[in-house]
């Protein structure tokens, strides 16, 4: 999420900063802005939108100097404007800053700085860091960021500079990327290699806890604490676009792999483990109406909608609330009923499709309160709605959606366990629930740490016509999932069923062509699932399981298992769908299809 880029050199650096920013783009392009230090004080220029709009903004502009930072914004507090925009400055104008990541204590300070006579300027969390550093700032620029940073909770990568210091760009690191490029006369800091590898290929990785002090001929490292710390020099040999895409070969296996960490973003501030609880802020004024709701209809269109079948199984087993799930394109049209005391959730990854926007207005006309589930803030969506919770899952460069979709899942097992402990549930039940969520991220890693399988069984396969997916309970919308991603960058034919569904028509399909994928882990519906494998094994169909980790029995059943590590239930979807995606991102490789563009398709479908 967002791109950082610093320079302190003998260059011109409005050049330095927008060709750093252009490689970042793909991390966040709704607005950008540039500090520059020219011993004239700090200049800024902001703009909404992409570089380019920076840039013809700029055009004719006497924005000049040696030493400056740079920021793309992807938002995560604050809709994109230009006041929103990074860098942030001070009340007094003398220090500015870029930063990536959340400040999750933000509030709390920006009430005490504010009763320390501070004057805020936008919505953003990253403001506050600008205040706090003010305050602590007695002529070490340095040593401020220092005693800033420790007290701030939440993530950052962080660059500062200061009108009083003008030779030095402060830097620190928790969380979110930071890379120091280390050139001749010159340096450089970044967020993304793809930045500074134009200019030199000397590069120090900071680690989580760690502050530069970046110079024209020097760079210091130090801990929170002041302590000196050595750094390694490491040589970069990677080209630029492997660079781009994290060194992957395509966005959607990037976005694939760096799923545990966009969980992580996901509940990041959001699970109370002592209460057993969750804590969504965003839609906190509407939660207990929510809770007393008669009936919520989620609407969406593509893999959204996928997770909003999740979402209202969820619902309906932990808060008792009726939960219908309509097609976007199909609500709108169809004069539906609203009663009172009904919600109208709308999920949707780009806030932008252009069905769900039109099923939210409608609602939104019929009384309905609206509420969204969406990634990208600021999005129509997620404005027209009357309070929302947002995804923080990162830029989805990839036109199939994956860290998405987990990160919307995540949401929704959010809210449904908010809305449970308002009803039924336990606070020992709210605790547990809480600690198997925390574990996701991990649990979700260990299946990505064994690939090969599945990348095997896609070569087995990848000639195949058609293939079946089925499973029962939290898994049948995975099935549907699991089709979906393989007919959408694959092209080859793919349906999802609900297993038991199965017998009344697609089971006159399968044949010993035909590769059945189940999704077939041992919850309530497991032994009813064993059933339908016999059924297809019957008919020779070839039995693909993705299954729980040490289920023998599986392994006498099934012609393939692909092995995944046990949560509860409702959880089980979030781990479930991730060999099925990479199922889908094998096979479309192998077939040499296009997989970060599949023709015919749009990341965000804005007509009808
Ligand atoms: C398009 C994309 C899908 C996405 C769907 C809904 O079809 O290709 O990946 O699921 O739109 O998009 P949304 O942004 O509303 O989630």
């Amino acid at each position: 999420m967002c791109g950082i880029i610093g320079y302190i050199g003998k260059r011109e650096i409005v050049p330095v900063l927008l060709s750093g920013l252009k490689r970042m783009e793909y991390r966040g392009y709704d607005s950008a802005g540039l500090a520059v230090l020219n011993g004239e004080g700090i200049q800024i220029a902001k703009e909404v939108g992409k570089i380019v709009q920076l840039e013809k903004s700029l055009n004719g502009n006497s924005l000049s100097g040696m030493v400056g930072i740079g920021h793309t914004r992807w938002a995560t507090h604050g809709v994109p404007n230009t006041t929103n925009a990074h860098p942030h400055i001070d009340s007094h104008g003398h220090i500015a800053l870029i930063h990536n990541g959340i400040i999750e204590n933000y509030i709390a300070l920006r009430h005490r700085l504010e009763a320390r006579g501070h004057k805020f300027r936008t919505e953003t969390d990253t403001e506050t860091l600008a205040h706090l550093i003010e305050d602590a700032y007695q002529g070490d620029i340095l040593e401020a960021v220092q005693v800033a940073l420790a007290q701030v909770k939440g993530t950052y990568g962080l660059a500062v500079i200061c009108d009083k210091e003008p030779d030095r760009i402060v830097a620190a690191r928790m969380g979110s990327p930071l890379i120091i490029g280390v050139g001749d006369n010159e340096n450089f800091v970044a967020s993304d290699l793809a930045a500074i590898v134009p200019y030199t290929r000397n590069a120090i990785y900071l680690d989580d806890g760690e502050v530069a002090l970046i110079r024209q001929h020097e760079v210091q490292h130090f801990t929170l604490t002041n302590r000196a710390v050595m750094k390694k020099i490491e040589a970069v040999t990677l080209d630029l676009e492997a660079i781009e895409k994290g060194g992957y070969d395509h966005f959607m296996l990037k976005e694939i792999m760096e799923q545990p960490r966009t969980l992580e973003d996901s509940m990041r501030g959001r699970l109370l483990e002592e209460e057993g609880i969750a804590k969504l802020g965003g839609i906190s004024q509407y939660i207990d109406q929510l809770a007393n709701a008669r009936r919520i209809i989620i609407v969406a269109c593509g893999t959204s909608w996928h997770s909003a079948l999740i979402g209202e199984y969820m619902i309906e087993e932990f808060a008792r609330i009726p939960v219908e799930v309509e097609y976007a394109s199909e609500f709108r049209y169809r004069d539906p009923i609203i009663e009172d005391g009904t919600f109208v959730i709308a999920i949707s990854q780009s806030g932008e499709t252009a069905d769900t926007l039109a099923a939210l207005k409608e609602a939104k006309r019929k009384g309905a309160v609206t509420l969204g589930i969406c990634n990208v803030v600021g999005s129509s969506i997620a404005r027209e709605t009357d309070a929302g919770i947002y995804l923080h899952a990162g830029p989805e460069i990839g036109v199939a959606s994956t860290k998405a979709f987990t990160s919307q899942v995540t949401v929704l097992a959010l809210l449904a366990m908010l809305l449970g402990r308002k009803k039924s549930i336990s606070s020992a039940q709210g605790r547990w629930m809480v600690r198997e969520m925390k574990k996701l991220p991990g649990l979700v890693n260990e299946i990505l740490q064994n690939v090969e399988p599945i990348a095997q069984l896609a070569e087995k396969f990848k000639d195949h016509p058609n293939f079946l997916y089925l499973g029962r309970g939290y898994n049948f919308p995975i099935a549907l999932e699991g089709a979906l991603k393989l007919k959408e960058i694959s092209y080859i034919h793919a349906e999802g069923y609900p297993a038991a569904e199965m017998k009344h028509g697609p089971i006159a399909l399968i044949d010993k062509d035909m590769p059945v994928v189940f999704i077939a882990t041992q919850d309530g519906t497991y032994e009813k699932v064993l059933s339908n494998i016999e059924e297809v094994k019957a008919r020779q169909g070839i039995v693909i399981a993705v299954c729980t980790k040490g289920d023998r029995d599986m392994g006498d059943k099934a012609d393939y298992t692909i092995e995944i590590p046990r949560t509860m239930n409702f959880l089980m979807p979030i781990l479930s769908v991730i060999p099925l995606q990479l199922l889908a991102y094998y096979i479309a490789v192998l077939r040499g299809c296009n997989v970060d563009q599949p023709r015919n398709l749009a990341k965000s479908v804005t007509v009808e």
